[in-house]
């Protein structure tokens, strides 16, 4: 992991603090439905208050081409206002240029300040130096807590990062030192958790995961590849049958690195994924032909928790079945609780990230019960590919 400053190695009393946020948050008919990147965002507003400094937020909201009132951040305001404890957050209706500079030019030493969608400037996806240059005329410094964005090389991500005293803050760091500990200097045995629908989104994910650790088990659909390409029965189920060489090779590949794969033993299968349908749980070597295999059985569950035991350190990523419609959300559920209770005994040190499993987490209620999970979805995963990601590069001191 490259080394970079945080928000206490820089001196930002009295100072505009340009902070890249990544409010980019689901909002359903004007209200935000899962506040958690807002609330993630807020210790480090706090802390800059808390030094002094103007602060002026800046992020994207969804994927606007030019601009677009229907994905503009002001209904964020009052959100974002409410995670500081009520303090007023003042709007600029643009994100560069004399709207901005007048909203910005207002600010006291411990205000804070929301600009529109960075996004409805094409500057921003291009990662246009002219446009960088832009938004650094509104700042003294630059902090990027946007660890979720960082796979994007952007203008408030990348460029601007090199025009301005940079540093991450809080949330960044956060996000760094759990993925650095997982994957850098990790207790072993390490355990991969991989689930998900399909194995073709997660290639490079898995073949750089099988050099990290010690043990892979592999559930959702993407599991049924897996199988197929083992000669199993797999029935109706969701199945990539063209990767089944990849899949073999990767298996290949694991063997050659010494990591142990877990496949399914078991299955819980049904005609139809509907709520409440009818199951069968049934070995792998006999799943029957009009069915689907929709969660891993019993007797895998145990194996999985088994292994969680002997481990030290996990990498969670993708929901182990068709956990949006019970009951297939039953074995996803069970190693989610099992996970909690072995990071809660200090046995297990637990990172988990994704859209899905950040959804399947909070489901069974143990969100706060894992080392950490993360709120980046195409971040993570770039991460877990072993790739490098520009936001982060960008704050690299050396
Ligand atoms: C996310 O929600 O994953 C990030 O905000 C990045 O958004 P993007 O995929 O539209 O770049
Ligand atoms: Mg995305």
């Amino acid at each position: 992991m490259p080394r970079f400053r945080t928000i206490d190695d820089l001196d930002v009393s009295g100072k505009r603090v340009l902070l890249r946020a990544d409010l980019n948050v689901p909002v359903k008919d004007g209200k935000v439905t899962d506040a958690t990147r807002i609330e993630r965002l807020a210790p480090t507003i706090e802390a800059l208050i808390q030094k002094g400094a103007r602060i002026v937020v800046m992020s994207h909201f969804g994927r606007p081409k030019g601009p677009d009132p229907a994905q503009s951040l002001r209904p964020l305001v009052q959100p974002l206002s409410q995670a500081i404890g009520g303090r007023p957050v003042q709007f600029a209706a643009d994100c560069v240029g004399p709207e901005a500079e007048r909203v910005v030019n207002a600010l006291k030493p411990g205000e804070v300040a929301l600009l529109e969608n960075l996004r409805f400037h094409p500057g921003e996806e291009a990662n246009d130096p002219d446009f960088a240059r832009q938004l650094a005329a509104l700042g003294d410094v630059y902090v990027d807590d946007a660890f979720s964005a960082a796979h994007r090389a952007h203008a408030s991500i990348e460029a601007l990062a090199h025009l301005l005293p940079s540093a991450a803050g809080k949330n960044m760091q956060a996000e760094l030192e759990a993925l650095g500990a997982a994957f850098e200097s990790p207790r072993h045995p390490v355990m991969a958790l991989i689930g998900g629908a399909k194995v073709s989104t997660k290639l490079d994910l898995l073949s750089f995961i099988i050099r990290k650790t010690d043990l892979m088990a592999i559930g959702g659909a993407m599991a049924n590849t897996f199988l197929f390409a083992k000669g199993r029965p797999v029935g109706r189920s969701l199945c990539e049958q063209d990767l089944a060489d990849h899949a073999r090779f990767i298996l290949s590949c694991a063997e050659e690195d010494g990591c142990d794969i877990i496949l399914p033993e078991d299955a819980v299968t049904a005609e139809k994924l509907e709520p409440g349908v009818l199951t069968r749980t049934v070995g792998v070597h006999a799943v029957p032909m009009n069915a689907m295999i929709l969660d891993i059985g019993p007797q895998t569950v145990a194996r999985i928790s088994l292994a969680l035991e002997r481990s030290r350190t996990l990498i969670w990523n993708g929901p182990l079945g068709a956990f949006e419609t019970p009951p297939f959300d039953r074995a996803t559920t069970l190693i989610a609780k099992k996970v909690a209770e072995l990071t809660q005994a200090g046995q297990l040190m637990s990172v988990a990230g994704g859209g899905d499993t950040v959804a399947a987490l909070a489901a069974a209620g143990v969100t706060d019960q894992l080392s950490y999970v993360s709120t980046a979805g195409g971040a993570f995963l770039e991460w877990l590919e072993g790739k490098e990601l520009p936001g982060v590069a960008a704050l690299a001191t050396a």
